[in-house]
């Protein structure tokens, strides 16, 4: 990182974490002060905003951690043939249990090979993913997770898609950069701090991946978004491979 970009990232990374710990520290101060006067239902109201805050902060924190990782040149990626169906539906399990109002939908065909990746870095891929697509859709919707492979076996595609707010086509590649996050009612309503897809990118590009979006309208007020990631199946490391010696 050049030095304006160093200090802009100290910038906004100091914002970021001022703002929640201000809130923790009003709300935690108020209840010191004033609670002989505060009913049960406003303490657990201002608890509550703290347990939030508190969460935003440990999730800003950990992906501050990936991002500066990402960025040391000795990262070490492990890579291991992985077959995507079991982390899919242990990242889908834990997301169910957190939005309770989706539905969840995991379809990968029988014959999808293995994908040579690091298994830790791929479940933090799918993670972002599809708690991306819980986040940004409407309640009682549904979000689907399609793995396949292309016909030739050349790469394995991950979809994942959610009815939300339309993503314009201009904001393709900006939601793909540090902290960007896009202005519409969805977006204000659930905190976040613009990493998960910049980490996503750089993780997917360092295993010879790559990711893309498409958002299209249904009707004026909705859009499916799909996020497509692919992995290489035949790479140089695995060329010795059955399947890649055809
Ligand atoms: N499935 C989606 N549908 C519509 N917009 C999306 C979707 N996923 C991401 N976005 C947009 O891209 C922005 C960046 O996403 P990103 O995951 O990088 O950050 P975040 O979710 O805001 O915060 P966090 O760092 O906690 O993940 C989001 O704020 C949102 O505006
Ligand atoms: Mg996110």
């Amino acid at each position: 990182m050049n030095e304006q970009s160093y200090e802009d990232f100290m910038s906004t990374v100091s914002h970021e974490l001022r703002t929640p710990l201000t809130s923790i520290r009003g709300f935690s101060q108020t209840m010191l002060t004033s609670w002989n006067k505060l009913d049960d239902e406003s303490k657990k109201k201002f608890l509550k905003i703290i347990e939030e805050q508190s969460n935003r902060l440990i999730s800003l924190v950990e992906n501050m951690l990936s991002v500066t990782k990402l960025q040391s040149a000795n990262e070490n990626f492990v890579y291991k043939e992985t077959d995507i169906l079991p982390i899919i539906n242990t990242v889908v399990s834990i997301v169910k249990n957190q939005y309770t109002s989706r539905v969840f939908e995991v379809n990968v065909s029988k014959n999808t090979p293995t994908i040579l990746v690091d298994r830790d870095k791929f479940q933090q891929v799918m993670m972002n993913l599809i708690e991306n697509a819980a986040k940004y859709s409407f309640d009682n919707t549904k979000i689907s997770v399609v793995g396949s492979s292309s016909d030739n076996y050349e790469y394995v595609s991950i979809k994942v898609s959610n009815v939300g707010v339309k993503l314009a086509e201009e904001d393709y590649d900006k939601i793909f950069t540090k902290f960007s996050r896009i202005d519409n009612p969805l977006t204000r309503k659930v905190q976040g701090s613009g990493l998960g897809l910049y980490i996503t990118k750089n993780i997917v590009d360092k295993m010879k991946g790559s990711i893309s979006v498409v958002s299209s309208e249904i009707d004026d007020k909705s859009a499916v978004t799909t996020f497509e990631v692919k992995f290489p199946v035949c790479n140089v490391e695995t060329q010795a491979r059955e399947k890649c010696k055809q």
